[in-house]
């Protein structure tokens, strides 16, 4: 199975932002983490970081098969993702363009936060997504990300793919 990894904003500046919340592992070592960790699951992984909502929804769309309007703008062959392992970042609270990408593409998703959402500001415990995950991951720093992939490609296996 293949799994696609997204980051929304800011998380580009995962290990040197606020460390005290989000620690210090650096987002190219997670992605490549989470490469090398679904390879040994005997699945694939591919990543990709935004800052920009409609870049990320353009991404959901590819994944799911669904080119972008513009033909002439060819996007990167994107292989279809079985399952989405999402870090929206403040997207989470904000967007219900990313929420329709989601729910409008069909494609399962795990929601993953390095931080404990809950235990911060009052805004930040509300999810447009959480309750359409298939899953959710919170406050377990960069092991969410360890956690969800091997929960992704258990999640498929018993699926049969
Ligand atoms: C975050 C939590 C969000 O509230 C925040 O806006 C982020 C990161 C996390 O990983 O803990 O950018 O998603």
């Amino acid at each position: 199975p293949h799994i696609l990894l997204i980051n929304g904003p800011n998380l580009n500046l995962l290990g040197t932002r606020e460390p005290h919340i989000y620690g210090h592992t650096t987002l190219t070592d997670v992605e490549s983490q989470a490469r090398a960790q679904a390879t040994s699951l005997g699945a694939t992984l591919s990543t990709f970081q935004s800052n920009h909502e409609g870049a990320i929804i353009d991404r959901i769309h590819a994944a799911a098969g669904h080119g972008p309007l513009n033909p002439t703008k060819k996007e990167e062959e994107e292989p279809k993702a079985s399952m989405i392992i999402i870090n929206p970042g403040a997207l989470t609270h904000t967007s219900v363009g990313l929420r329709d990408a989601l729910l409008g593409t069909g494609t399962p998703f795990v929601e993953v936060h390095v931080s404990n959402v809950h235990g911060r500001e009052e805004f930040r415990r509300h999810s447009y997504l959480s309750d359409k995950a298939v899953a959710v991951v919170c406050g377990m720093g960069v092991f969410g990300y360890r956690a969800a992939v091997e929960f992704a490609v258990g999640y498929l296996r018993e699926r049969g793919e």
